[in-house]
């Protein structure tokens, strides 16, 4: 309990640390009003046998949606755009009023060959629009003058045609009218839905109904992926169904649970020069990672794997560190402060990371600031 006071001290020390404070407490307020307090919780994994292959799946006609979903043009993109680009919501449940928002960017060559492929940022509660599209794999970054964009050499739409899925609602765009959907989401109606929301998005793309598809993602998309995978190799028996051309999955920092995702770090941390010998062998010595970590010893060792550390992006250690207010543009720096906070693993705040998905959400708005929220 001391350890989470302190960690709230730093972070609103951090926090305050920035200019322009008051535009952030407004924003904060703003996103406050907008999103839920709970997040998704991980159910069980057992939990997902409750999704069954004759459960009736929602599906609305989709004519003539694609084209109304067409982007022209996004602001501030630059010119000689060569791709198709579209963005809309799909309807995953009409009672309650749930709708999933989605971009989708297709290849500039070989579109019509290359696979389908469905990318999930983590959190519980990171948009895959604001990290996944603008900060990590799409077709553009964003400029220092938070307005413009430039392209990404790393774009996946090179090779693929890429839906980034806002999910589940209640994250980025996507929606409930039903509040207490808010509350009451969890990895079972995360897969559900994201099911509806294929199947739906299918009939409005209707050339992609055969296409070799993949999920990836990453961070809690370790829950995510896997778990949406189960549900349609499920569906896929129904001969009902679609079938989806599902051909595998990819997780980049897969967060399965706190007891294989905790020795990682402390490996990654040690192996990549940024903890010394005797703190990783004094952490693998004291730490129970399976059965929780409450010993002194192993909590000095840990704190001391965080200051050897120092101030640095740990998702990103390679990067420049870029605190200078004054950014330049198609500039790919890393900025560490939040990081600190982010990066730290969940069974050490286990409480925390959850409540801190806001105030990610609120840097989000600041791109220069940080570029995910990796925090499992
Ligand atoms: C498929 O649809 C038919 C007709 O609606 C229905 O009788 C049958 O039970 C369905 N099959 C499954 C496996 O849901
Ligand atoms: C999945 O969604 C369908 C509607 O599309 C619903 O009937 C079913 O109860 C849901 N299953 C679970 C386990 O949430
Ligand atoms: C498009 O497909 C052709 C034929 O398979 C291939 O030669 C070419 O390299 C592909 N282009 C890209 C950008 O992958
Ligand atoms: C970034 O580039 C855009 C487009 O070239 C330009 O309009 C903008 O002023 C630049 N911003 C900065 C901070 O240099
Ligand atoms: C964790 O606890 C379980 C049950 O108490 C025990 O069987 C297991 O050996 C423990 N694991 C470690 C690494 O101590």
């Amino acid at each position: 309990m001391e350890k989470l006071a302190n960690l709230v001290m730093l972070c609103l020390l951090i926090f305050c640390k920035f200019s322009n404070a008051n535009q952030e407490i407004y924003l904060h307020r703003l996103f406050k009003s907008r999103i839920s307090q709970n997040f998704p919780v991980s159910d069980y994994w057992e939990n997902l046998h409750e999704i069954r292959e004759s459960s009736r799946v929602y599906a609305a006609p989709q004519d003539g949606l694609m084209q109304a979903d067409k982007i022209e043009k996004l602001p501030g993109q630059p010119d000689g755009v060569d791709f198709d680009q579209y963005a809309g919501y799909v309807t995953v449940d009409p009672q309650a009023g749930r709708a999933l928002f989605y971009y989708f960017v297709e290849s500039p060559e070989n579109s019509s060959t290359n696979p389908l492929v469905l990318w999930l940022n983590g959190g519980p509660g990171c948009s895959s629009f604001g990290y996944g599209a603008m900060e990590e794999l799409g077709p553009f970054r964003v400029n220092s003058d938070g307005r413009t964009l430039f392209r990404n050499n790393y774009a996946w739409n090179k090779v693929a045609n890429v839906i980034f899925l806002e999910s589940p609602a209640g994250v980025g765009f996507s929606y409930s009218n039903t509040p207490s959907d808010y509350y009451n989401a969890g990895d079972t109606s995360t897969a559900n839905d994201t099911y509806t929301f294929l199947i739906n998005w299918l009939e409005r793309f209707p050339q992609y109904k055969t296409r070799n598809f993949y999920i990836t993602g990453e961070s809690y998309a370790g829950h995510y992926a896997p778990q949406l995978a189960y549900t349609i190799l499920l569906n896929n028996k129904n001969p009902n169904r679609t079938v989806i051309n599902l051909k595998g999955i990819s997780i980049g920092n897969a967060y399965i649970d706190d007891w294989t995702i905790s020795p990682g770090y402390y490996d990654y941390f040690w192996s990549h020069a940024m903890n010394s010998d005797e703190t990783h062998k004094g952490i693998f010595t004291f730490c129970n990672f399976e059965n929780g970590t409450e010993s002194d010893k192993c909590n000095n060792f840990i704190h001391k794997a965080y200051n050897e550390m120092g101030v640095i992006d740990t998702s990103n250690i390679y990067a420049p560190q870029c605190q200078n207010p004054v950014l330049k543009n198609e500039s790919s720096g890393s900025v560490s402060p939040f990081y600190l906070l982010l990066t730290l693993p969940d069974f050490f705040f286990p409480s925390l990371c959850y409540s801190l998905i806001d105030l990610i959400r609120l840097t989000s708005l600041i791109p220069a600031w940080i570029h995910t929220c990796n925090i499992t």
